[in-house]
């Protein structure tokens, strides 16, 4: 490329020499001139290349939350929900890192399967005592999705439930439930907090409507 224009530098500097002696040919040739235009043609598009790239505008994202059919409860009551929604299946979760929430998610759905609508509720965010008014919705069921921890604890979200149904004497006859634990068998206290649970719910009067069910998370 260099060699190329030095030696067509070298041409016309040779051509206007000439034409100064002679004075009777013109100062460029139609070669020169071409070349010219081709050098000028690519260093502006050259130019204006640059600045497009320049000026492209930062594009921005939004992460948008994913949308779930069932409906979780926003305000505590869990019965004025269930009943205006024409629900009769609540699924409660007691998880730390998101593994027995999601699954409380996906039994909501397989409600359907059984003509149950159902719905997915936090028990920290809930007022439990309602459990005792589960008895006036048809058919209704409550199922305990419960993750294990530490020496045999529950999560934090179901701490409240956990101390209410473990201290209190409560009546809940016409409650039905099925419980669900989420653990690990390589830990001592396996799945500690659902056994529990399905215990002292039936103790309470709660009718047991399917067997205890263990998750073991290290099982392949
Ligand atoms: C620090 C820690 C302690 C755990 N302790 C127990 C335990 O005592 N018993 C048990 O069965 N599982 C135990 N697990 C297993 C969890 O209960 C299991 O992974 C569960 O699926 C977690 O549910 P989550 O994601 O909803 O919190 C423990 C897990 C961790 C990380």
């Amino acid at each position: 490329m260099c060699t190329y224009t030095y030696v067509n530098v070298q041409k016309m500097t040779d051509k206007i020499a000439e034409e100064i002696v002679s004075g009777d040919e013109p100062f460029l040739g139609t070669l020169d001139i071409a070349l010219l235009l081709v050098l000028i043609a690519g260093a502006t598009w050259y130019f204006m290349r640059n600045r497009k790239k320049e000026e492209a505008p930062i594009r921005s994202y939004s992460i948008q939350p994913t949308t779930v059919s069932t409906i979780s409860t926003a305000e505590n009551s869990f019965i004025k929900k269930l009943k205006a929604s024409g629900r009769s299946l609540v699924v409660f979760y007691g998880s730390q890192t998101g593994t027995a929430e999601e699954f409380a998610g996906r039994l909501a759905k397989e409600g359907l399967r059984y003509r149950m609508k159902g719905m997915v509720a936090d028990p920290e965010e809930c007022d439990m005592e309602e459990l005792l008014q589960m008895k006036d919705i048809n058919n209704s069921l409550a199922v305990f999705c419960l993750a294990t921890y530490g020496e045999g604890d529950p999560t934090d979200n179901a701490m409240e439930f956990y101390e209410w149904i473990t201290n209190g004497d409560v009546d809940l006859s016409g409650l039905n439930y099925a419980v669900f634990g989420l653990g690990n068998k390589t830990y001592e206290h396996y799945n500690k907090v659902a056994i529990y649970v399905d215990k002292r719910l039936e103790e309470l009067g709660a009718a047991r409507v399917f067997e205890l069910g263990l998750g073991d998370d290290d099982a392949k």
